[in-house]
């Protein structure tokens, strides 16, 4: 079959990977490719062992790949056939040198940039997808546009608002796509060219066009609202704690209000994930850059809220076990930075873990997905640290459990059988208040949920 467009995009990874196997799922008329500089990786969309874990996705990826659907590690020959370039490479949080902690690092973004000028021979259109900070696209355009070659590379945002563990769906049924260009003609054109793939299967009036400026921005504070409601949350859970308030009570009455809405209004041991952290972060920071410092301390608060969820709960384990944990059996139960996903990027689950080691606890970590990553995660500070999918083997012995992320999986567990093989007293500490507190107390637990009174034998 000839198809009527080539589409590449570069960074084989969270975002890239599913977003690229629907495009190519809804468009049987594009060819799209998906090329990264991580053999590995490619190896794996290549089997159907996928290097993430992302319910649907081995569907979707089974059903194109293959037809239209290409993995491969062939950027130079890529980059010259396309059509038009999704750039989805990672940009995480500088780590050195100027904005370090703050400002998103650039060098994979420019170093693509480059390798798009280098193989391309005829003029494209360059999609951003990795979120990054306001008025890159400017810089970006700047380096494809100063080029020997005089080719014209138009660029647009268009930002990813997918959640993981719900990317399949997020994709299918967006509740908007948006499209940042230039204002000018050209910039409309490739707006029209970027709209036309998502119109294959997204209602028109739910595609968003904006100048490019206002796309970049939107991505970045539609993350900070919903992290700020987390934070929100959790503030009053830690007042809940003071009081004979209970939290869940309050999310409900509160949520009832239409204006204010159940969504992300959990209180939990805190957000984590590639993006909210270093989306907020970047907002900070290009706030202080024009000495809005109001604004700038406004959001970075949400952040600093969130760390000190973490270190509450952590605070808890310690106090509660009789501010003694050294060398006791504690398990986590769950070790992603929420349910579905076997990432575990910021996963509160990652502090926790540090800090009851650096306690001498005895580490037990069971996560149905996350376990590979958890490894990657503590490698050299894992001593000892015994990793099990299964709960009923990881809790044998064990004097504590902390929920760390709400898999459904462990709603369900027979705790009954689990107090049965733990040491007494037995303690548990729900960091994502999954489980039923009042039967955990029944059974003989000591139980410690967020933001609510405890429940305790002593
Ligand atoms: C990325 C960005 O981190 C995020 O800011 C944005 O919102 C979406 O894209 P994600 O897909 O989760 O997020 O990142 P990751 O899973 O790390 O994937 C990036 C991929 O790019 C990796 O597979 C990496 O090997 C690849 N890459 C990186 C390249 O192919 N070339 C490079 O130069 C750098
Ligand atoms: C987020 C955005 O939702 C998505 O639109 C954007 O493209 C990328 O960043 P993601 O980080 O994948 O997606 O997951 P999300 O569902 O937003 O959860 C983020 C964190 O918030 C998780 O740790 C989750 O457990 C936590 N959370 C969520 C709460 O603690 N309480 C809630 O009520 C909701």
């Amino acid at each position: 079959m000839k198809f009527t467009k080539n589409i590449l995009c570069i960074g084989a990874g969270y975002v890239g990977g599913p977003t690229m196997a629907i495009i190519a799922l809804k468009c049987p008329d594009y060819k799209v490719t998906v090329v990264d500089v991580n053999e590995e990786r490619i190896g794996r969309w290549n089997s159907d062992d996928l290097p993430i874990y992302e319910p649907g996705l081995l569907n979707a990826v089974q059903a194109a790949r293959g037809k239209n659907l290409f993995f491969s590690t062939a950027i130079p020959e890529s980059i010259t056939d396309a059509d038009i370039i999704f750039v989805s490479v990672n940009t995480p949080t500088k780590t050195f040198g100027l904005g370090a902690g703050m400002a998103s690092d650039l060098q994979h973004w420019e170093k693509t940039a480059h390798q798009i000028v280098a193989y391309s021979e005829r003029p494209k259109i360059i999609v951003e997808k990795s979120t990054l900070p306001v008025r890159t696209a400017e810089a970006m355009e700047r380096i494809l546009s100063e080029n020997i070659k005089n080719i014209h590379f138009e660029v647009i945002s268009n930002p990813e608002f997918l959640a993981e563990g719900s990317a399949v769906k997020d994709l299918l049924e967006p509740d908007r796509v948006l499209i940042g260009s230039q204002q000018t003609e050209s910039g409309f054109e490739a707006a029209r060219v970027i709209a036309a793939i998502y119109a294959h299967w997204v209602p028109i009036e739910k595609i968003i066009t904006t100048n490019l400026w206002s796309a970049e921005l939107s991505k970045l504070v539609a993350n900070a609202f919903l992290a700020q409601r987390i934070s929100s949350i959790n503030a009053i859970s830690a007042l809940c704690e003071k009081t004979d308030a209970d939290i869940s009570e309050i999310s409900f009455a509160v949520g009832s209000d239409k204006r204010i809405g159940f969504d992300f209004i959990n209180a939990s041991i805190g957000f984590g994930g590639s993006c909210f952290k270093k989306d907020i972060l970047n907002l900070v920071y290009i706030c202080r850059s024009y000495g809005l410092n109001e604004v700038a301390d406004y959001w970075e608060m949400v952040v600093k809220m969130n760390a000190y969820q973490q270190e509450r709960f952590l605070r808890k384990i310690i106090k509660e076990m009789f501010n003694t944990i050294v060398g006791k059996k504690i398990v986590l139960l769950g070790f992603a930075f929420k349910a579905n996903t076997g990432d575990t990027r910021e996963s509160p689950g990652i502090f926790v873990a540090k800090k009851l080691l650096d306690e001498r606890a005895a580490l037990v970590i069971c996560d149905p997905q996350a376990l590979e990553n958890a490894r990657k995660d503590l490698a050299g500070l894992d001593d000892g640290v015994i990793y099990e999918a299964d709960p009923y083997r990881a809790a044998a012995g064990a004097q504590a459990i902390a929920v760390i992320t709400e898999w459904d999986v462990f709603k369900k567990l027979d705790f009954e059988k689990i107090f049965n093989v733990m040491q007494k007293p037995a303690f548990i500490f729900d960091g994502r208040n999954i489980l039923d507190h009042r039967r955990l107390f029944e059974i003989g637990f000591n139980v410690f949920p967020l933001g609510k009174p405890s429940l305790t034998h002593f």
